[in-house]
C-alpha cells in the first residue's frame, strides 16, 4: 500500500495568524501578540480538555480562549468585534508554500489526509475557502472520538480511519507536541519547521524528518521511506 500522509491543519497548512490584518484594526499594535496568546491559549484548552475527559469541540476551545485573552490582555473587545474574529478563523489562508507543497505529495503518489483538532465541517471550510480540498482523500476528525491530540486515542483513530499501519503512516506537522505524539503513537513525522525560532521539545524523541516547508516534504519522505 502507499505511504499514507496525515497532514495537521491549524498552523501547518493554514497559517492560524491570518487574523492579524483584522486585528491590527482592533488592538493596533499589539496584533502578533494578542493572536500569539490566543493561539497558545486555544491549545492549552484543548490538553486541559483532553485530560480531564471534559469535551468539547476545537470551536469552543477556539471562543472561550478569545474571551481569556481579551480579559488577560486588557483588551476588552465588543461581541461584534468577537464575532468577526471568530468568522475570520473559520477562512483563515493557506501558508503560501502548501500548494506547490501538497502538488508534489500527490505527484509522489502519497495517500494524503487531513488530521485536525477541527471539526469535519469547519476543517472542509477552511481547506475549500484556501482551494485546497482537493488533494486530499478525506478529513479525518479528533473530534470523532470526542478528544484532542495528544491523546495516542485520536492517532490510534486516524490510522483505524485510513486503514493504514502506522508503520505505513507519516503525521506531517509544524507543532511539536504534534510530532511527538504521533510518533509516541507508532506513527512517523516530519516536523515542519516553520520559523528559523521554533523549537523542538527536547524529549529525545527527534522528528523522522525536519522541512523547513512543504515543497521539499515529498523527496524528504521519500528518501527516508
Ligand atoms: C490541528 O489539529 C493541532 O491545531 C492543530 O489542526
Amino acid at each position: 500500500m502507499a505511504t499514507t500522509l496525515a497532514f495537521d491543519v491549524y498552523g501547518t497548512l493554514i497559517d492560524t495568524h491570518g487574523v492579524s490584518l483584522a486585528l491590527q484594526g482592533m488592538v493596533g499594535t499589539r496584533a502578533a501578540e494578542f493572536s500569539r496568546h490566543w493561539r497558545d491559549k486555544q491549545l492549552e484548552y484543548s490538553f486541559r480538555r483532553g485530560l480531564m475527559q471534559h469535551y468539547a469541540s476545537f470551536a469552543t476551545c477556539t471562543r472561550d480562549a478569545l474571551e481569556y485573552t481579551c480579559e488577560s490582555l486588557g483588551l476588552p473587545l465588543d461581541v461584534e468585534q468577537r464575532q468577526l474574529l471568530l468568522d475570520a478563523y473559520r477562512t483563515l489562508p493557506a501558508f503560501d508554500d502548501v500548494k506547490r507543497g501538497l502538488e508534489n505529495s500527490r505527484a509522489a503518489g502519497f495517500r494524503m489526509f487531513a488530521f485536525s483538532n477541527g471539526a469535519a465541517d469547519a476543517v472542509d471550510t477552511l481547506l475549500e475557502t484556501a482551494g485546497i480540498r482537493g488533494f486530499f482523500d478525506d478529513v479525518v476528525s479528533c473530534d470523532e472520538v470526542k478528544s484532542f491530540k495528544p491523546n495516542p486515542g485520536v492517532y490510534a483513530h486516524f490510522l483505524r480511519r485510513a486503514a493504514t499501519p502506522g508503520a505505513s503512516a507519516w503525521l506531517v506537522s509544524s507543532n511539536p507536541f504534534d510530532v511527538i505524539g504521533a510518533m509516541s503513537a507508532g506513527m512517523r513525522a516530519a516536523w515542519v519547521r516553520r520559523s528559523p525560532q521554533a523549537v523542538f521539545d527536547p524529549w529525545g524523541i527527534a522528528p523522522s524528518v525536519t522541512v523547513a516547508e512543504l515543497t521539499t516534504l515529498a523527496a524528504a519522505i521519500g528518501v527516508a521511506d
